[in-house]
């Protein structure tokens, strides 16, 4: 039997539950520290990175409860289920993940990435004239496509520099959403009415709510942006991508993962980065950034330029 309290947050609609955990709602979630949740979580961070802080600890345990629910066991039992199997852990993570993410989050970023990295990248591109840029944890894809976006405004008209643009996430519900390119307004809060129209296709708005409906990318946008999933965690994928790309963001990822996982996930993706590139993380995530291999740079706090290697 399920008890009372697992109850109550099993019925909960998934947005409530997102939007009650971005406020104080925290404190009052019930969670009961069993062995079978600790295991779990233990897992969770060894297959996924994830740290087990209090925040994080909340937002598991609703997912569990809502699964629990719907399996009619208790969460106990779920927690074992899902430490015992990897296709459940991957259920869970696709309904535990925080996915919040908007077109052109950090302005001051792609201010940056305009006015100095993109265009010192087109004045100077690799022999193959091809930019190799990635969005390591894309979510539902809005990083990726204002990526693609702030390329195809920089780009003049006659360069031969093309982007590549890779994006990656370990949820497939996201990247579903991610290739299907279409999104509401909420998604587009910090896109001028002049790029909106410029890059997005508008269906369904009405004459009282002329900017409802959806938005979707246009295709000259879409076809730079390739979706993939990928576990960060996973040591296999990173072999053979070393000096590679000439821009990450990975934003909004690490001040989920626990330490050990942070340390690893800052050395692979310095790893990736072709010397002089550029890793993004987001402003809050700036102090977790630490390897001599990058440095912060200057103009922009959340950018770090890949040094060359010593020879
Ligand atoms: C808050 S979103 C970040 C979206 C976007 N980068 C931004 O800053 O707006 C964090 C994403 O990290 C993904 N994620 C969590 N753990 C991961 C892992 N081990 N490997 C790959 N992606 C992961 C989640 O699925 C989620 O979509």
């Amino acid at each position: 039997m399920l008890s009372r309290k697992w109850e109550v947050f099993a019925h909960f609609p998934l947005s409530t539950q997102h939007s009650a955990l971005s406020t104080a709602f925290w404190p009052l979630v019930v969670v009961e520290e069993t062995a079978a949740l600790r295991k779990l979580e233990e897992a969770l961070a060894e297959h996924y990175g994830w740290a087990t802080s209090p925040s994080a600890r909340a937002k598991v345990s609703i997912a569990i409860a809502r699964k629990a629910g719907r399996l009619h066991i208790p969460p106990d039992e779920y927690c074992k289920h899902a430490a015992a199997s990897q296709s459940e852990m991957l259920a869970l993570v696709e309904e535990a993940a925080v996915g919040e993410t908007y077109f052109f989050r950090e302005p001051e970023q792609f201010n940056y990435l305009r006015t100095e990295v993109l265009p010192a990248l087109i004045a100077s591109p690799p022999a193959d004239h091809r930019l190799r840029l990635w969005s390591a944890a894309c979510s539902t894809g809005e990083e990726a496509y204002s990526l693609a976006i702030t390329f195809d405004q920089v780009k003049p008209p006659r360069s031969e520099t093309q982007a590549e643009i890779f994006a990656t996430d370990v949820r497939n519900r996201a990247l579903l959403e991610a290739s299907r390119a279409r999104y509401h307004i909420p998604s587009l809060r910090m896109v001028s009415a002049k790029l909106r129209a410029r890059y997005f296709e508008h269906t369904g708005g009405t004459p009282d709510a002329p900017l409802n409906g959806r938005y979707t990318v246009i295709p000259d946008v879409r076809r730079l942006v390739t979706f993939r999933r990928v576990n960060l965690m996973d040591g296999v994928f990173w072999k053979g991508i070393s000096n590679r790309f000439d821009l990450i963001f990975c934003s909004n990822l690490l001040l989920y993962l626990h330490h050990a996982a942070v340390r690893q996930m800052v050395e692979r993706l310095s790893r990736s980065l072709r010397e002089g590139g550029h890793l993004v993380v987001a402003p809050t995530e700036a102090s977790l950034v630490e390897h001599s291999r990058l440095k912060p740079v200057k103009d922009c706090a959340s950018f770090f330029r890949r040094l060359p290697s010593a020879k």
